[in-house]
């Protein structure tokens, strides 16, 4: 029995399937719904409001992040509404009176981008008296790469969430009440001083900017180019995107939730530990050890032919039982498979080994 069914939004039909939300039907059909605190990798949390669409039969407008759709249910949104476009203006208003503003009175944009200032820029806002929040951060976090800014946060809550949910950790929380909630931690500790296993995901799933990474503080958005590669920390494959500006890597994100196996989800090696790229002792061309028993630069011809010449030299005194190879977890899946293929096809031999074998 198909469980698909349609509901109306803005007067249209739109496919549904059992299960989903009015957000995620939406989405597909290609209709246009503000969100703040909504993560496809978190449970739905209702909290920012943003979201907000007319349910007929339903008094209250109803956050569609986390209202289950139902067959034949009409919805209305900013596009129809006039009341849901006069909450969306009101309450982006709301947002701003203690955001952190640019020269222009909007939403200041971050190196991460910024989903508020991109969505006041589609709305009518209205001047509301300035209140400044006193929301704290913690001023002697050392941590080495993440930054909280509490003028830039509007306790959507995706961070402590992403922190409980996907990473099991609960390193952060929300903490105190009132105005003068903020994103805490256990005594307000710096982070190296908690659960945190410095995963980043705050980071990444933080709408505003108000997580961001300490090494790249200062990106320029527009000049960065993005480049798709698998982590080779390990052999588990996920993809990131290195950031790259001026043909260097200045920061590495994930790729959108959902679009690969990793899910938008990085550890902390993957996110931050890319400074090997351009360190001045790093390897880039094969060496060589001359006859002077000095390592030598040399081209991957002659550093291919002194392997092999080597290899051959040994199976020749000692046997091919005598020769094993060792692979690693950081090569990719097809480079261990090559060695399997050398060891075996090539020497007829099964001693071949990797780090995540044992
Ligand atoms: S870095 Fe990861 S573990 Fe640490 S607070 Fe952020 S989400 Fe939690
Ligand atoms: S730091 Fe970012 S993700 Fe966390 S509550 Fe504030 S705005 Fe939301
Ligand atoms: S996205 Fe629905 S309430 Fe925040």
């Amino acid at each position: 029995m198909s469980d698909a069914f349609n509901l109306i939004v803005d007067g249209k039909p739109v496919a549904a399937t059992a299960g989903e939300t009015v957000l995620q039907a939406a989405r597909r059909a290609g209709i246009e719904i503000p969100t703040l605190c909504t993560d496809e990798r978190l449970a739905p949390a209702g909290a920012c409001r943003a979201c907000l669409v007319e349910v007929n039969g339903q008094r209250r407008l109803q956050p569609s992040c986390a209202w289950q759709a139902a067959p034949g249910q009409e919805i209305k949104t900013h596009a129809s509404s006039p009341r849901v476009k006069r909450h969306q203006d009101t309450l982006v208003s709301m947002y701003m009176a203690d955001h952190k503003l640019d020269g222009e009175g909007l939403p200041a944009e971050t190196p991460n981008g910024n989903d508020l200032r991109a969505w006041a820029l589609k709305c009518e806002t209205l001047a509301l008296p300035r209140v400044e929040a006193p929301r704290v951060a913690r001023p002697n976090d050392v941590n080495p790469y993440i930054k909280y800014s509490p003028e830039l946060c509007i306790l959507c809550g995706r961070c402590t969430r992403y922190c409980d949910e996907v990473e099991g950790v609960n390193a952060i929380t929300l903490t105190n009440r009132g105005s003068r909630t903020t994103i805490g931690t256990a005594g307000m500790r710096g982070l190296l001083e908690t659960s945190c296993e410095l995963c980043g995901g705050c980071v990444d799933t933080c709408p505003t900017g108000a997580m961001i990474e300490k090494k790249a503080p200062a990106l320029n958005r527009a000049a960065v180019n993005k480049v798709r590669t698998t982590c080779n920390y390990c052999g588990v494959g996920c993809q990131m995107d290195l950031n790259v500006e001026g043909g260097r890597l200045v920061k590495v994100t994930s790729p959108e939730p959902g679009t690969t196996h990793n899910d938008g989800n990085l550890c902390i090696k993957g996110r931050f530990a890319y400074d090997f790229v351009h360190h001045k002792e790093r390897l880039t061309r094969p060496l060589v050890r001359g006859a002077d028993g000095k390592l030598h630069e040399a081209s991957w011809e002659h550093a291919l032919k002194a392997a092999a010449e080597g290899l051959l030299a040994v199976k020749k005194r000692h046997g091919a039982a005598n020769i094993g190879f060792i692979s690693s977890s950081r090569c990719t899946g097809e480079e261990n498979f090559l060695m399997g293929k050398l060891a075996r096809a090539v020497f007829g031999i099964n001693n071949v080994h990797q780090c995540a074998a044992t």
